[in-house]
C-alpha cells in the first residue's frame, strides 16, 4: 500500500500538491517533508519570526545522516541521485586541473557535500559553515580535517571574497531575510556563486509554507522568479548555467526547484 501510495504520488504531481494542501497532512513515511501549509501574506513576518531558527532542533541532524548516509553509499556505488550529479556537472566546468579552488558551502548541514566532491573527484578544498550547532558538531566529527564554522548565512564573519566558489546549499528558502544571505552569499565569493537546490515560483509573487522538516516545523520560502533574479543582478551575480530539478504545476500556477551557478561581477546597484 505504502510503495503504491509512493507511486501514484510520484506519477502525479498535482495530485500530491492537492493532498499537502488540502489536508495540510502527508504521512511522514513519504518523505523529509510533510505537512505542507501556505502562509496568508499578513501572518508571514510572524511565522517566518517564530520558525527563523528550527533547523537549529538538535534532532535534525540524526535523521538527515540517515538518509544521506544511504545517499552516498549508492553515489559511490556508481548511482545516480539526482542533487549531487546536479552539483558535479555544474561545477566541473570550472574545476581546474592539477589547481585546487576554494569552496564554501553555507547551509552544509553535516558536511556531505564534501563526499560528494570527494567521489567524483572535484579539485575543490571544501569548508562549511551552518547556523546550528547541532549539525556543526556532527560535521566536525564525520570530517575532522574540514574547518566547518557555526555561522548565520545572513551575516557570515569571512572577510569579502574569501573563496574561489560558495554553494548556498539548499538553505535560502529557510531564511527569512533571504536578501541578506544572497547578499553576504556574494561578498564571500571571489568568482563563482551556486546557489543549489533552489524552489522557485513562475511568474506570480513568493509564496511562503510552513512545513514539517524531518518532524520539526520549520519555514520554506518559494520566491518569485523575477524578484530572485532581480536580487542576484542586485548583488553582483549574473547567472550563468542553470538546471531544473523538478518542475511541478501546482493549483497556483508553475513552480520549479533549480540550481542556479552564477558569476561574479559588478552589482548593478548597491
Ligand atoms: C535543507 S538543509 C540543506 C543541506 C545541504 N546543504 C543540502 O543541500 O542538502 C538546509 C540547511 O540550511 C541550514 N540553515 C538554515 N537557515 C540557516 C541560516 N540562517 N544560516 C545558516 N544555515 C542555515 C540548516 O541548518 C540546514 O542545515
Amino acid at each position: 500500500m505504502k510503495a503504491f501510495t509512493r507511486r501514484l504520488l510520484k506519477r502525479y504531481p498535482r495530485l500530491q500538491d492537492a493532498a499537502k494542501l488540502l489536508m495540510g497532512i502527508v504521512d511522514p513515511r513519504f518523505g523529509v517533508s510533510s505537512r505542507y501549509a501556505l502562509v496568508a501574506g499578513d501572518e508571514v513576518s510572524t511565522e517566518a519570526e517564530r520558525l527563523a531558527k528550527s533547523w537549529t532542533a538538535a534532532s535534525i541532524p540524526a535523521r538527515q545522516r540517515q538518509l544521506v548516509d544511504r545517499q552516498l553509499q549508492d553515489f559511490a556505488s556508481g548511482k545516480s541521485i539526482q542533487a549531487f550529479d546536479v552539483f558535479v556537472d555544474l561545477l566541473k566546468p570550472h574545476a581546474q586541473e592539477g589547481h585546487t579552488r576554494s569552496l564554501l558551502e553555507i547551509g552544509c548541514s553535516s558536511g556531505y557535500y564534501s563526499d560528494v566532491l570527494r567521489l567524483r573527484g572535484l579539485p575543490f578544498a571544501y569548508s562549511g559553515c551552518d547556523y546550528s550547532p547541532a549539525f556543526i558538531a556532527m560535521a566536525q566529527s564525520h570530517y575532522p580535517e574540514i574547518d566547518f564554522r557555526v555561522e548565520d548565512a545572513t551575516r557570515l564573519t569571512y572577510p569579502d571574497a574569501s573563496f574561489d566558489a560558495v554553494v548556498s546549499g539548499c538553505c535560502l528558502l529557510h531564511i527569512p531575510d533571504y536578501e541578506a544571505a544572497i547578499a553576504e552569499t556574494a561578498r564571500v565569493a571571489r568568482d563563482l556563486v551556486l546557489f543549489h537546490r533552489t524552489p522557485l515560483v513562475i511568474g506570480r509573487p513568493t509564496e511562503v509554507f510552513t512545513k514539517a522538516a524531518y518532524g520539526v516545523e520549520t519555514i520554506e520560502i518559494h520566491l518569485s522568479d523575477a524578484l530572485f533574479y532581480q536580487l542576484l543582478a542586485n548583488h553582483g551575480l549574473k547567472v550563468v548555467q542553470t538546471a531544473t530539478l523538478s518542475t511541478d504545476q501546482t493549483p497556483r500556477g508553475p513552480s520549479e526547484v533549480i540550481s542556479i551557478l552564477c558569476r561574479k561581477t559588478e552589482p548593478s546597484h548597491a
